[in-house]
């Protein structure tokens, strides 16, 4: 039997920072209406020239190094996010050639803010099943990009940024020890975002495509994703740790979607478990969808809330309706990778991408030739 450990971790966010006051000059809302409701006092906006893939690609390259293991090593990557660059490409294959993964399978998964748990269930089970020895699971979100800056019950909740987590398969016991993973599409009308909206053809209309919204941007039911949540959360914690042959009593840390510390602390009191063992980074970075919980994980291990053996419970929720919780033993103690070290190993992504320009340039020339040597045989006909 083979074990899933996550034996790389890695979070990126982008430098800059809006915070509520700013967000005050934009709406009519306020510091204090938002911090109360929701316990978030800033979130991170990407730049210009930072996309879904550049934040995962920074995560996804940071959680290499501490798991100690080169790129072209990894056999899986999966990309959790509902902000992808495009349909296809899929974000994880941009992030698989920024990283110069050669061997890599990679895919997106869409399951709104349960996604970065959806894919490290998938990702474990790939790995215990036998099919790959390692993944890199991330979860990477532009939420700034997709929200109506104008509508002051959903743009003052998001934000953008990315964590990753490398998983490894040992035949230690431990590592990811049991999932649980639920929907109901019956709720999809509570939150939702659309990606088809081009090219509306003319006998449908556009209400068709728009699936009712107004704009391209996220719509929600606050209070009924909200009563939600807090159902969901307690009832599939308390079941994945069931499942896993243990009791809340043997759980050192709950890491859960960071959307709202009401719901957070809601779910601890229908557990009955101190609030103080869910953390918490949501003041800091508001909701960034798929990426919360890799995001808060790596701030969780940089605070020094894991320790080895350690179980730990990552729970997410959210549109879909998708909701989904693992159970982990934190085991792995990470190696210690000095600075010239570290920095020796980003070159490899320099050259990766060196590598990928090349292969660009010499597909590009392939079909040059093609093209000429087929006139030629035009003109020999
Ligand atoms: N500033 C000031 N007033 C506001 C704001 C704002 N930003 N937003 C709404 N209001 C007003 C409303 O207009 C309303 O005014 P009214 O009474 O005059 O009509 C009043 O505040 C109350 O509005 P509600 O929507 O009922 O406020 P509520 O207490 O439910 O709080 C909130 C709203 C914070 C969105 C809450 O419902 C919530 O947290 N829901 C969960 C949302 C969530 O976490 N979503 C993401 C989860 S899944 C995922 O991550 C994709």
């Amino acid at each position: 039997m083979k074990y899933a450990h996550i034996v790389g971790w890695g979070s990126y966010r982008p430098d800059k920072i809006l915070t509520n006051s700013d967000l005050a000059r934009m709406v009519d809302t306020s510091d204090e209406w938002i911090f109360t409701r929701t316990g978030i006092r800033e979130r991170r906006i990407a730049s210009e020239r930072e996309t879904t893939a550049t934040l995962a690609f920074e995560a996804a390259a940071r959680a290499l190094v501490v798991a100690d293991i080169h790129p072209s090593q990894v056999d899986l990557i999966i990309v959790a996010t509902s902000t992808p660059e495009y349909i296809f490409p899929s974000t994880a294959c941009l992030v698989q050639d920024y990283l110069g993964a050669t061997r890599a399978g990679a895919f997106d998964l869409s399951a709104a803010c349960s996604g970065f748990v959806y894919g490290l269930s998938l990702a474990a089970q790939s790995i215990q099943s036998g099919a790959v020895h390692n993944a890199v699971v991330i979860g990477a979100e532009t939420m700034s990009r997709v929200l109506d800056w104008e509508d002051r019950g959903t743009c003052i909740l998001f934000g953008d940024g990315a964590g990753a987590v490398v998983l490894k398969g040992s035949s230690v016991p431990g590592g990811v020890m049991a999932s649980t993973l639920r929907s109901d599409g019956s709720g999809g009308d509570m939150l939702s975002l659309p990606a088809v909206y081009h090219n509306p053809m003319p006998m449908l209309g556009p209400e068709y495509l728009h699936n009712g919204h107004k704009k391209n941007t996220v719509e929600m039911n606050g209070r009924q994703v909200f009563r939600f949540a807090t159902q969901v959360v307690a009832d599939s914690v308390e079941e994945t740790v069931l499942k896993a042959g243990l009791t809340m009593d043997d759980v050192a840390l709950i890491v859960p979607h960071q959307a709202n510390v009401r719901i957070i602390e809601t779910a601890a009191k229908r557990l009955r478990v101190p609030v103080e063992r869910f953390y918490m980074n949501v003041d800091s970075m508001g909701n960034t969808s798929a990426a919360s919980i890799p995001i808060a994980l790596c701030d969780a291990v940089g605070d020094g809330r894991l320790r080895p053996d350690d179980n730990v419970v990552f729970v997410g929720f959210g549109g879909g309706l998708t909701w989904a919780a693992s159970v982990v033993k934190w085991d792995v103690t990470p190696p210690q990778v000095s600075f010239i070290d570290h920095e020796w190993k980003r070159v490899r992504y320099v050259m990766a991408r060196g590598r990928s320009r090349l292969r660009r340039l010499s597909r590009r020339v392939e079909a040059a030739v093609a093209r000429s040597s087929n006139g030629h045989e035009g003109d020999d006909e």
